[in-house]
């Protein structure tokens, strides 16, 4: 049964009837609710950010972006889809006072959130909406991702991010959201993005083991996806092709892949793929 829900049920009907059932509770029993940290999102909210513990997992990613992603506390930040501010939360802690964060999103009660709790306490962080149309998040939305000019000017940034972003978006908008990303960095400024990457089979076989998504169905646009009637639900691309994307815009890739568990169940540092790149002098 799980395995038809995933492929057949549009997920924005899973994701609202459960922000609906918390909605409901938390105004039934207002002091269910969690407590303790101001900068813990409500339930109904914590939904869009899929499992796992919402402190915890933006703690883990922040020590990957200073380990991997070379993220220093002077930095300006780019959060690329950033839901209810799972890494913006523990960049508070990090991130100078005068170093300038910026993160956009297209669900706007998970922008609303953000700029109540945490632009509020620390003004160096800004969230902005973007009205793009995602059969998932945002169904409504006006603007096609293809058709998205990140709202801010070439070479703002030193560092970009994405998490469980890229894993979303079908594959052109992907192609045009990497040459954003190339155009807002600085030269020399680094990016760290994670995805469900598809390994060539002849030079990488995995290690032993049932992937927890099944991308059993080829996308026209390119990638492959867990359900045929809702292809952003979860999207896949082969690994040779987004990294030849990045190379294309400017984006030279730093390190090897960092393989993330899904495909094998592994103890890899995260769920997903990520790729760290930096964004050369003249693309
Ligand atoms: C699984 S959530 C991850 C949120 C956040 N990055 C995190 O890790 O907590 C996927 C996010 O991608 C956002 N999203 C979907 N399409 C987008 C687009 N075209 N541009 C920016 N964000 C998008 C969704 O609104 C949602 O917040």
């Amino acid at each position: 049964v799980h395995d038809l829900v995933r492929r057949y049920l549009p997920s924005a009907l899973t994701l609202r009837a459960r922000r609906a059932y918390f909605a409901t509770l938390a105004a039934l029993h207002p002091g269910a609710e969690p407590e303790g940290d101001p900068l813990l999102p409500p339930r109904h909210l914590l939904d869009f950010v899929g499992g796992g513990d919402f402190l915890a997992q933006g703690r883990l990613h922040r020590e990957l972006f200073i380990r991997h992603g070379g993220l220093r506390p002077e930095d300006d930040v780019l959060d690329v889809g950033c839901g209810i501010g799972r890494m913006a939360v523990p960049l508070t802690g990090f991130l100078a006072a005068d170093a300038r964060y910026e993160g956009f999103d297209i669900v706007p009660e998970a922008i609303a959130w953000c700029q109540a709790h945490i632009s509020a306490q620390h003004p160096n962080f800004h969230f902005q909406l973007a009205d793009i149309h995602n059969r998932t998040y945002n169904p409504r939305g006006r603007l096609a991702a293809t058709a998205y000019r990140f709202p801010y000017p070439d070479a703002s940034f030193d560092f970009q991010l994405s998490t469980s972003v890229f894993t979303h978006l079908r594959r052109p908008a992907l192609a045009h959201y990497l040459a954003e990303i190339a155009r807002v960095l600085r030269p020399g400024g680094r990016c760290l993005n994670t995805f469900f990457l598809l390994a060539d089979p002849a030079t990488d076989a995995g290690p032993a083991g049932r992937p927890s998504q099944d991308f059993r169905y080829a996308m026209p646009d390119g990638g492959r996806s867990v359900s045929p009637v809702d292809p952003e639900k979860a999207i896949a691309f082969d690994a040779a092709d987004v990294l030849a994307l990045m190379a294309q815009v400017g984006l030279r890739i730093e390190a090897p892949v960092l393989w993330g568990s899904w495909r094998d169940g592994s103890e890899a540092p995260a769920y997903q793929d990520m790729v760290v790149a930096r964004r050369t002098v003249a693309a």
